[in-house]
């Protein structure tokens, strides 16, 4: 056990750190300075989804969240109109499947209940294939799909899911980039994003060096009982994740909302006990969301901003902590922005004394409804 965990104290550390290189090999061989290789998706892969006219997605946890971001760069860069929808929802309900609608099945184990199900339940639905992206090649998940884009991030030990979710992500960008480019992307933007997903792994590799201000940053939760996290566009999925890694190993009560909602109650929430964590990319949202932070500012609420670098936020205006943090562009800032988020639940996790890698209640794989 010690011997695996090498120089970490827990599974979910080793795990976290491991993410530069896991991505960079759920990368490898499928990318190049062009763009998207051909054939990555399996045999018959790129014929299909040269017929795609939408997507839906399905997943649970911490997978479902990195659909959701998927949804945003799909619908952004490619045009084709996206549903994301939880497992359990989506196989007792009657969706409606338009014409050459792709199913994918996002799932780090390929063996959850629901997911499984839910994908099984698609081939009666209609749909023109399926998808499946997954980390464990033999699961059934990845068995049964007609097209597959594994992840690699090697076994992910610790029940919060951390390396699993940014190689998921890793795996839907090459995903948007094939259709993207697919449905006609501008040429000069596929450069681009292409461009910032090859910077992906030194991205995450820089960010995880910012684990000694997490650390501080994680001592002012020891003693919290509930935190508000906040984001908007592709940036409020990944504050769903921060909120829920918090209260999986932490037990500290988290809600994550659209920055934009916040006013619609959770603002009533805010009070000095109640710290609120933004993640604030570059881009023509960082206003809006600047004026978010101001009401809970004016709340008397902690404010800590975790911020892309080129984001003007000013720190002295915060009763909190503003960090900087190379986002590395539009495009992978949201995998990027979520390593803070899985420093400070980690750290503030190990200061609270909490069994971290297995956290009470919950179980790496949900096999069972
Ligand atoms: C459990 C795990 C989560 C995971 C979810 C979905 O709840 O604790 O970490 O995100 O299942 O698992 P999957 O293997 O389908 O991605």
């Amino acid at each position: 056990d010690a011997v695996e965990r090498g120089e970490y104290r827990h599974y979910m550390q080793k795990e976290i750190f491991e993410q530069p290189r896991a991505v960079a090999d759920t990368l490898e061989a499928r990318i190049g300075a062009s763009g998207v290789l051909p054939n990555i998706f399996g045999v018959g892969g790129d014929e299909l989804l040269a017929k795609v006219k939408g997507v839906h997605i399905v997943a649970c946890g911490t997978s479902y969240h990195a659909g959701m971001v998927a949804k945003y760069w799909i619908e952004d860069y490619a045009r084709l109109p996206v549903n994301v929808e939880v497992a359990s929802e989506y196989r007792y309900r009657e969706t409606v499947v338009p014409p050459d609608t792709l199913f994918v099945a996002i799932s780090q184990s390929g063996e959850t209940a629901d997911t499984l199900a839910a994908m099984r339940e698609s081939r009666r639905r209609g749909y023109l294939g399926t998808l499946a992206i997954c980390n464990v090649p033999e699961s059934s998940v990845t068995r049964e799909a007609d097209l597959k884009l594994m992840t690699r991030a090697g076994p992910e030990i610790g029940v919060a899911s951390t390396k699993a979710f940014t190689t998921q992500l890793a795996a839907l960008a090459l995903f948007t980039l094939h259709v993207a480019k697919q449905q006609g992307l501008d040429a000069a933007r596929y450069r681009d994003l292409t461009e910032q997903l090859l910077h992906l792994p030194r991205c995450l590799d820089e960010a995880l060096k910012l684990e000694p201000q997490v650390i501080e940053l994680a001592e002012r939760f020891v003693h919290r009982h509930h935190a508000l996290f906040l984001g908007r566009g592709a940036h409020y999925p990944v504050a769903l994740e921060g909120s829920l890694k918090l209260k999986e190993i932490s037990y500290i009560h988290a809600e994550a909302y659209p920055a934009g909602e916040l006013k619609h109650g959770p603002l009533a929430l805010v009070d000095e006990d109640m710290p609120v964590i933004a993640v604030a990319p570059n881009g023509p949202l960082l206003d809006k969301l600047k004026s978010n932070l101001q009401e809970v500012r004016a709340r008397g609420g902690e404010l800590i901003v975790f911020a892309d670098a080129k984001a003007h936020i000013d720190g002295n205006a915060t009763r909190g902590a503003v960090l900087r943090i190379d986002a590395g562009g539009d495009f992978i800032s949201p995998a990027v922005l979520t390593i803070p988020l899985q420093l400070l639940a980690y750290h503030v996790a190990v200061l609270r004394g909490t069994d971290v890698d297995q956290p009470r209640n919950l179980a790496k794989s949900v096999t069972v409804e």
